[in-house]
């Protein structure tokens, strides 16, 4: 007999039993766990500064060190609010999953699971955003209107990538904001319960979406490509909405041009996209159709 452990198993059930263990042994209700009745740190920030999309542009050399801080605020709760729009298109689809599938199977039930979290999320995003003051910007009409069709249309690979490009980007920045004691402590605690609930979101869909590939015609992969494509853009370019310039007296036009021109902007989108771009090409879901969209996103060089 050997003392050698057996590999995780990583069949869809396995996969599904082990983040329902997970789920039962570490996860948040924001309600309790977050202090809303703290008021805001004056001083303290609300996203890294040179995340900024204006960071090292002429227009944020003219900014005051209380105008940065105030336009970080209103990015952050961009950003926020954009999470919010890809929970609510993201439940959806979760309980379209439960609705056709099994409820006795872990699959299932881990998918109600992360519905459950999901809805806390977006909770709590609102109450962070009611807390800073800013305007629930998210996407615009079109964005939202689209999002109504995505549930229904969603399917096979390209379902799967959407879901990690929503849950994959924004988990990078948070990573950064958590571990730096500059920014404000609700920001922090708020992200800190987020990547912890988004990191067994990401195994389920990172488990998913392999099996969803091996089951997909090559032509149908060009489809899922395009969409993947299509969907990376629109994600990265609804993170941060050009109302936010307003909010520091700047023209949303000029300042999104500014933005849109900026390296280090285009660095941070980069940066975002590392991991999840990478894991994309790894299953066959970046090439042709669709190059032009990802060049568009900035999240690949
Ligand atoms: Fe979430
Ligand atoms: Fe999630």
């Amino acid at each position: 007999m050997t003392n050698t452990p057996l590999p995780a198993p990583t069949g869809q059930e396995a996969v599904a039993d082990r983040l329902l263990r997970s789920t039962a042994a570490r996860s948040y209700d924001p309600d309790l766990d977050i202090d809303w009745s703290a008021p805001l740190v004056p001083g303290k920030g609300f996203i890294l500064e040179q995340r900024c999309s204006l960071y090292g542009t002429s227009l944020w050399d003219e900014l005051s060190p209380e105008q940065r801080l105030e336009l970080g605020k209103h990015e952050g709760a961009s950003v926020a609010s954009t999470g919010i729009w890809l929970e609510l298109v993201l439940m959806r689809i979760l309980a379209k999953m439960a609705y056709h599938g099994d409820p006795v199977s872990a699959h299932v039930q881990y998918a109600l699971t992360e519905l459950g979290e999901e809805c806390r999320h977006t909770i709590m995003f609102g109450r962070m955003i009611e807390q800073f003051g800013t305007p629930m910007y998210g996407p615009p009409p079109r964005i939202w209107a689209l999002g109504n069709w995505m549930p229904a249309l969603a399917s096979g690979p390209s379902m799967w990538a959407a879901i990690l490009l929503g849950e994959e980007i924004p988990d990078r920045f948070q990573r950064e904001l958590v571990a730096d004691d500059s920014i404000q402590p609700l920001m922090r605690m708020v992200n800190r319960i987020h990547i912890l609930e988004e990191a067994r979101h990401i195994s389920f869909a990172r488990a998913e979406l392999p099996r969803s590939v091996a089951k997909t015609s090559p032509a149908q992969m060009a489809y899922h490509r395009a969409v993947t494509a299509r969907f990376a853009f629109i994600v990265a370019s609804n993170l941060i909405n050009p109302q936010v310039y307003r909010s520091v007296g700047l023209d949303p036009r000029t300042a999104r041009a500014a933005a849109l021109a900026n390296p280090h902007y285009r660095q941070t989108l980069r940066f975002g996209g590392q991991k999840i771009v990478a894991f994309l090409a790894d299953n066959g879901l970046i090439g042709a159709p669709g190059g032009h969209w990802w060049r568009r996103s900035f999240l690949i060089d």
